[in-house]
């Protein structure tokens, strides 16, 4: 007989249940809202890129010099170029001033040493990408404004300054790719592909 009042509530609970679920499913349904604007053909601004555009915009070099322009440089006409343009941020030299702080990055750092502030000597891996990052950014405040001939001899004074060629080396799309970099050993391609070998 004890069983009876429990069979009772059970059957209330599984009514609530029903009432509560189906009550929810008639609740109001949102109002649909529909696109009616019919879009133009045209919305009057914009317009095509030109060739000449898309190939100012296209100036990506790669580790491995893929699209390295025509020009050239040495670090003689390099060093007067930095004393005008990028002395004023880097420092004079591209070295660290003792006691000076500068608004830029150290350029010069020939050596490995742990103490020593990252920089091109002791942490880029790829020539090329001085060439890359100096013709896209810098100077900081005029980014685009060099020429590739002025970006060779920049690129060629910051690897004679960092002890990596000889100060007569003359850097174009050919030689530039060919310098191997004291910091290269320090990184690793990454060859993952996503599977067990994820530790
Ligand atoms: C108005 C100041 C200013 C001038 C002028 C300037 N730079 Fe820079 N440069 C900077 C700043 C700031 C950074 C750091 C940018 C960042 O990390 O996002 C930088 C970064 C760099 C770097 C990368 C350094 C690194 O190790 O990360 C290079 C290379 C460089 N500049 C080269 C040049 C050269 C070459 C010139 C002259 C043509 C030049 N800069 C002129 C402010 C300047």
């Amino acid at each position: 007989m004890k069983a009876k009042p429990l069979l009772f509530f059970a059957c209330l609970a599984l009514v609530g249940l029903l009432a509560f679920t189906g009550g929810a499913s008639q609740s109001p349904k949102k109002p649909q809202i529909q696109d009616t604007v019919k879009w133009p053909a045209k919305f009057g601004f914009g317009r095509t890129a030109t060739a000449q555009e898309i190939t100012a915009w296209d100036i990506d070099v790669r580790p491995d010099g893929k699209g390295l322009p025509l020009g050239q440089g040495n670090a003689a006409a390099g060093k007067a170029i930095y004393a005008l343009k990028c002395a004023a941020c880097h420092g004079a030299g591209g070295a660290e001033q003792p006691g000076v702080k500068l608004p830029a990055p150290v350029l010069v750092g020939d050596t490995l040493a742990k103490s020593k502030p990252k920089s091109i000597g002791n942490y880029w891996p790829y020539a090329t990408t001085i060439f890359d990052y100096i013709r896209r950014t810098m100077p900081y405040n005029l980014p685009g404004s060099l020429t590739d001939n002025e970006v060779y001899s920049l690129t060629a004074y910051l690897l004679s300054a960092n002890k990596i060629i000889k100060q007569e080396t003359v850097l174009n799309a050919q030689s530039l790719p060919k310098i191997v970099m004291p910091a290269k050993r320090l990184f690793i391609i990454d060859d993952r592909k996503g599977g067990p070998e994820i530790k």
